[in-house]
């Protein structure tokens, strides 16, 4: 297994490195199939490369600096890329290269205004968030994380009839909020198990059969609904969809599954419901706030699941997205249209 120490040592600082009119500055170590792609047309190219090797993320003001000058930056969902961060770096700025689907931590508007080319991860981590998804669900449902506590805190003394019980699935009606790719993908897993599926997208028309879900509207899927997934992006028409009023909409039995974004749930509003009894239980593989800290009221609950937003970290899925990403650097920095551009 390779250490920061290995990779530090392979990717030096870009002060060591070869200078030229502008650099690469890739903000995380991301899987060695793409930043050996970078590396090698860095080398190629003459282009110095400067990786940050921490474990942590860059801080914003490193972030800027660093960054500043260079022509291309890969980025993750951790980096705030705004339109303070786009000046800073300089109109030496053509490419900025996300390792990820979800683009919410970039303002897309202003590298618009400055004709800078952004690119995504699109599809190929469609599996595999669709199966954490479905592990969240399948986990919630028949509360694997509480049984797993029932044993550690020494209640395993019986085979105990009334105790642990959980949901059945089968079925059961699966609502899914953000009907794209991934949305699709588990609603394909959630038919292999016999649920009824409904779908809501703001682009669909209630009343009608897509890929096979029955579209409605959101009032309807909150209602009728006994899981709940998310899969639409954050932006400021989603952010905190989830809130109070539409949680009072599910049915008490209800489960919720976030494998989109934190912002999408207002996480007090959450809390509340779990704790009053509106809600059944909660899977997040993603949290607002981001990371969630260990002692959050949320973790205290028997009813709630966290992990830490591994929606798409499977090794194949890590390298794929990691060339697709050094991909779209190397088309941006050719100046050519990227493989896979944010729309
Ligand atoms: C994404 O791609 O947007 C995920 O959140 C990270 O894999």
């Amino acid at each position: 297994m390779k250490t920061l120490l290995d990779y530090n040592a392979r990717y030096p600082p870009f002060w060591r490195a070869k200078r030229m009119s502008g650099h690469v500055f890739v903000t995380r170590i991301i899987p060695a199939p793409g930043l050996d792609r970078v590396r090698d047309y860095c080398t190629e190219m003459d282009i110095a490369l400067d990786v940050w090797g921490e474990r942590l993320p860059p801080p914003y003001e490193v972030l800027c600096a660093r960054a500043s000058g260079a022509v291309g930056v890969v980025t993750t969902v951790n980096d705030r890329i705004d339109a303070f961060f786009m000046n800073g770096v300089g109109a030496t700025l053509r490419v900025i290269s996300q390792m990820a689907v979800g683009v919410d931590n970039i303002d897309l508007g202003a590298a618009r205004a400055r004709s800078i080319a952004i690119g995504h991860t699109p599809g190929v981590l469609t599996d595999a968030t669709a199966d954490l998804t479905f592990a969240l669900l399948l986990a919630s449902a028949r509360r694997l994380y509480e049984s797993t506590r029932y044993i550690e805190e020494g209640e395993w003394l019986t085979w105990a009839p009334a105790e642990l019980l959980g949901a059945d699935i089968s079925g059961a009606t699966l609502g899914v909020i953000g009907y794209g790719r991934i949305g699709q993908a588990v609603a394909r897993r959630a038919r292999a198990f016999d649920m009824r599926v409904l779908a809501y997208s703001p682009s669909l028309i209630p009343g009608t059969e897509v890929s096979g879900a029955d579209t409605v509207s959101l009032d309807r899927l909150l209602r009728e609904s006994d899981f709940v997934s998310l899969h639409c992006p954050l932006n400021d028409h989603t952010r905190h969809l989830i809130d109070a009023d539409a949680l009072a909409k599910m049915q008490p039995s209800a489960r919720l599954i976030n494998t989109a974004r934190g912002g999408v749930v207002d996480t007090a509003a959450l809390y509340e419901a779990l704790i009053t009894g509106g809600l059944a239980g909660a899977a997040l593989d993603v949290t607002d706030p981001e990371p969630l800290p260990a002692d959050h009221p949320l973790m205290k609950l028997h009813n709630v699941i966290v992990v830490p937003h591994i929606g798409s970290a499977t090794v194949a899925t890590r390298d794929r997205m990691a060339l697709m990403t050094a991909d779209n650097l190397i088309a941006g920095l050719r100046g050519d249209p990227l493989p896979h551009a944010v729309g």
